[in-house]
């Protein structure tokens, strides 16, 4: 069993290649009991600031799972900061004793530090990776991938910018700009149901975003901009693997009767 977190795809492409029927996180978090059992059980989720999304911290704690093999594979783009052992740490402390922690490195979408035109076509042996992560979970690996002292130094240098920042930095972090047409494609891929259509044009709630860009990445009019400076402002990134379709199908709140 692979539960997944993912707004541009690579954490779904991982997942999917590790398990035909990959359970989006978004879909089952609003279930009032979460206890899985399975021989093996798996997340894959992006690392945000060297973590797991809040959303999936918020379902492993309160999530029972019975198996006798966790893992966790986080996906990232430049500096993982030690997010392995971070990811360890956070869930030794709510009881969980992961069995394997692993990075993989693939295009990166944070829009304020990359192009998404380079990211797109930088070559990264994401395929090897996986399938060298794949050979480790059939052999059931014990390892949690240690992380350097500069690792370390970068998250606590993350932490230290952070905090001097205001703690609502990421609130009101999407504009929409004119070129919105009402589609509504932010309102099926926000794993918050955060988005909204009102009089022709997307609108949004900030409480409880996850700051994942899903909803900048997949407009199709590249209508929905950060309000901070962007890279290139034009350049939009999905996995070249994963349809709309996909990202839909794992993120679309439906079951937020008034969208948020
Ligand atoms: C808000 C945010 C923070 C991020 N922080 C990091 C980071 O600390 N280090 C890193 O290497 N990549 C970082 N990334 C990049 C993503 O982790 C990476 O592109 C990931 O593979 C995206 O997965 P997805 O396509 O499944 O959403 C960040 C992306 C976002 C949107």
């Amino acid at each position: 069993m692979i539960f997944f977190f993912s707004a541009t795809g690579n954490s779904l492409y991982v997942a999917k290649q590790l398990s035909d029927k990959p359970v989006s996180i978004p879909q089952v978090i609003g279930q009032n009991e979460l206890v899985f059992e399975d021989e093996t059980i798996g997340i894959v989720c992006p690392v945000f600031g060297h973590e797991m999304p809040p959303m999936v911290k918020e379902f492993v704690e309160r999530a029972k799972f019975k198996t006798d093999y966790f893992y966790v594979l986080l996906t990232y783009g430049n500096r993982h900061g030690g997010a392995a052992e971070l990811a360890d740490g956070l869930l030794k402390k709510i009881g969980i004793q992961a069995a394997y922690i692993n990075t993989v490195l693939m295009a990166d979408n944070f829009l304020p530090a990359f192009d998404m035109e380079e990211q797109a076509g930088l070559d990264k042996n994401v395929d090897g990776q996986i399938e060298a992560i794949k050979k480790d979970i059939a052999q059931r690996k014990v390892m949690i991938q240690p992380a350097t002292e500069a690792d370390r130094a970068a998250h606590q240098e993350f932490l230290a910018r952070s905090s001097a920042a205001p703690a609502d930095r990421w609130k009101g972090i999407y504009r929409i700009t004119e070129d919105c047409v009402g589609c509504g494609i932010c309102s099926k891929v926000c794993p918050m149901g955060l988005y909204y259509v009102e009089h022709g044009k997307a609108a949004y709630h900030t409480d409880g975003c996850q700051s994942c860009m899903a909803c900048v990445h997949s407009c199709p009019k590249k209508a929905i901009q950060l309000t901070i400076p962007e890279r290139n402002p034009q350049a939009r990134y999905r996995n070249k693997n994963i349809a709309l379709p996909e990202i839909v199908e794992a993120n679309e709140r439906k079951n937020i009767p008034d969208n948020g």
